[in-house]
């Protein structure tokens, strides 16, 4: 949509940026002490608080026509309806129906209800749940499972990760579970070197089971079992399978009874609600994760229905686009102030950068605006002791979005009350930042030279948002990733361009396959360009050497 830009709302948009830049936060808040009611909105027991943004009424009322311009009521239908809006892969993004499956409002992909599908995988992941759990499944010795691996990258990889991090509090203390991804082999050998191959089940995580990191270290996992249990009938006991391609697990050697299916109308980066959260399911309970499904599912409802200047995602979204559009900010830094969302910026980094790092809009045309922005962060405290110092005083503008559980697990009152002194201090600073008078008065009753000065003031004026919320359960989590996802939804319509796609993923991966059989020789390569030529010639010298 080139002409997105043209459009009477984003012309409008551009005029009121104009009279919003010079306006300051801090004044904001003086003239109405109503502010926080009137930018705060509320789902499940997530408080959203975006009264600390660089807009008005006004802004808000802008933004939502820009939304309207972009039809985006019709296309969030669209897409809980089932519609092919995955254009270029030509079906449905159907994260949605994952976890709405047990209201069994009919969904059709290609003529036939999904739920019914869905809900068959759903009891057999709640069978192998109860298995595991109860230790009925034994190992090839007949021991217990003690130890969950699941292998994976991507979309198989950061959702369980994340959320079982997050969840720890639910886990089964008896089951532990772990996660390999990277094709290091450190990654793999470091964590099963502690293990035993008779207590460890493998969960083979991968939507096409062709991923080159996820099936090297599935077979080296594979060789590790064999070793110790000299059988391939032990194979049936240790590994099982999450994928859309059956031919290929079971060429494998896993067998089909071991295979749990998902569907090629779920994206890799939306499919925790699917089996790939398997390892979410054994380790927390299958309970809980229909709390976790849940979650999700509400946030789905208020997602459909609630008008757009009161829909959280929609405002999420249409705050990120004020920023990146207008104002011209890059990047979006993901901050938690708990230590079991550690994950969660990782997370959003692929959800987001995945979904919408595209420059080719849905007609295939190449759009003249900014589309997703850097996504980015860590855990909040951390963050505050390494590149808190650009977000505030930096040249660039970066707003932030912080997140924090009024209950951790561990908590002195003392200690919990600093975590969250934080987690409200710093949106306040960013807002409000510190004036030249305020700065003198500091270096006056402190001694110090006023050579200081212009270090010390903070401009302010930088947006954040908050999310407070009781604590991490899984109906909590589940409803925070859901509006995360919708968020990225609702972006990918207004830029007009495919959110569940990423061919930008394939070429690097076509050329690393051509290369591995050029580095396992010691000829040396002139087939590329002189500095990757260059590159794997100094790399066959200094491994020979
Ligand atoms: O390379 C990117 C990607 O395709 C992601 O979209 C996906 O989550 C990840 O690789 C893993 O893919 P798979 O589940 O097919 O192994």
């Amino acid at each position: 949509m080139p002409e997105l830009k043209k459009s009477p709302a984003w012309q409008a948009l551009n005029a009121h940026y104009e009279r919003i830049y010079p306006v300051h936060m801090r004044d904001l808040f003086d003239q109405d002490p109503h502010r926080f009611e009137k930018f705060s909105l509320q789902i499940n027991d997530i408080l959203f608080d975006f009264s600390k943004n660089r807009i008005t009424e006004e802004s808000l009322t802008l933004l939502t026509h820009l939304a309207d311009h972009s039809g985006l009521k019709d296309q969030i239908e669209a897409m809980f309806r089932g519609d092919p809006i995955n254009t270029t892969e030509n079906r449905p993004a159907l994260h949605t129906a994952l976890r709405g499956s047990r209201q069994n409002t009919p969904i059709y992909v290609n003529n036939q209800d999904i739920n019914p599908e869905i809900n068959r995988v759903l009891s057999r992941i709640e069978h192998f749940c109860d298995q595991i759990r109860s230790g009925k499944w034994r190992g090839y010795s007949g021991k217990k499972i003690t130890h969950i691996v699941n292998i994976g990258i991507g979309g198989s990889d950061l959702g369980p990760k994340t959320v079982l991090t997050a969840l720890q509090p639910y886990a089964d203390e008896n089951i532990k579970v772990h996660f390999v991804s990277n094709v290091d082999q450190a990654s793999i050998i470091e964590t099963i070197s502690t293990l035993s191959p008779e207590t460890t089940l493998f969960i083979i995580a991968s939507k096409t089971f062709t991923t080159q990191e996820t099936m090297t270290n599935a077979h080296s996992a594979r060789q590790w079992v064999m070793n110790s249990a000299k059988n391939t009938h032990a194979i049936s006991k240790h590994f099982v399978a999450i994928s859309t391609n059956q031919p290929a697990v079971i060429d494998f050697g896993i067998a089909s009874d071991n295979i749990f299916e998902f569907w090629d109308w779920v994206g890799g980066r939306y499919s925790l609600w699917s089996a790939i959260g398997l390892s979410i399911a054994i380790s927390i309970g299958f309970k809980n994760f229909t709390q976790l499904l849940q979650g999700a599912n509400d946030v789905d409802h208020h997602f459909k229905n609630a008008p757009f200047e009161s829909n959280i995602p929609v405002v999420m979204a249409l705050l990120g686009i004020w920023y990146n559009n207008f104002f011209n900010a890059a990047s979006h830094a993901i901050l938690p102030y708990a230590h079991s969302l550690r994950y969660f910026s990782d997370y959003l980094q692929q959800c987001d950068m995945e979904s919408n790092g595209k420059s080719i809009d849905r007609n295939g045309l190449q759009v003249n605006y900014e589309t997703g922005p850097i996504i980015w962060g860590q855990s909040g405290p951390n963050g505050q002791h390494a590149f808190f110092q650009l977000i505030h005083q930096g040249t660039k503008l970066v707003p932030c979005d912080f997140i924090a559980p009024a209950h951790n697990r561990y908590e002195s009152p003392d200690q919990h009350a600093i975590l969250l002194a934080n987690f409200l201090a710093q949106p306040e600073a960013l807002m409000q930042g510190q004036t030249i008078e305020q700065v003198k008065k500091e270096l006056d009753q402190n001694q110090l030279p006023l050579s200081l000065l212009q270090s010390k003031i903070f401009s302010g004026n930088r947006p954040s948002n908050s999310f407070l919320f009781k604590e991490v359960n899984p109906k909590t989590i589940g409803s925070l990733i859901a509006l995360y996802e919708h968020k990225i939804f609702v972006q990918g319509c207004i830029w007009n361009i495919n959110s569940f796609d990423q061919m930008g993923v394939e070429l690097g991966k076509k050329l690393a396959r051509s290369i591995v059989p050029e580095l396992q020789n010691s000829q040396p390569i002139s087939s590329h360009n002189c500095s990757t030529n260059g590159l794997i010639n100094h790399y066959k010298k200094i491994r020979s050497s």
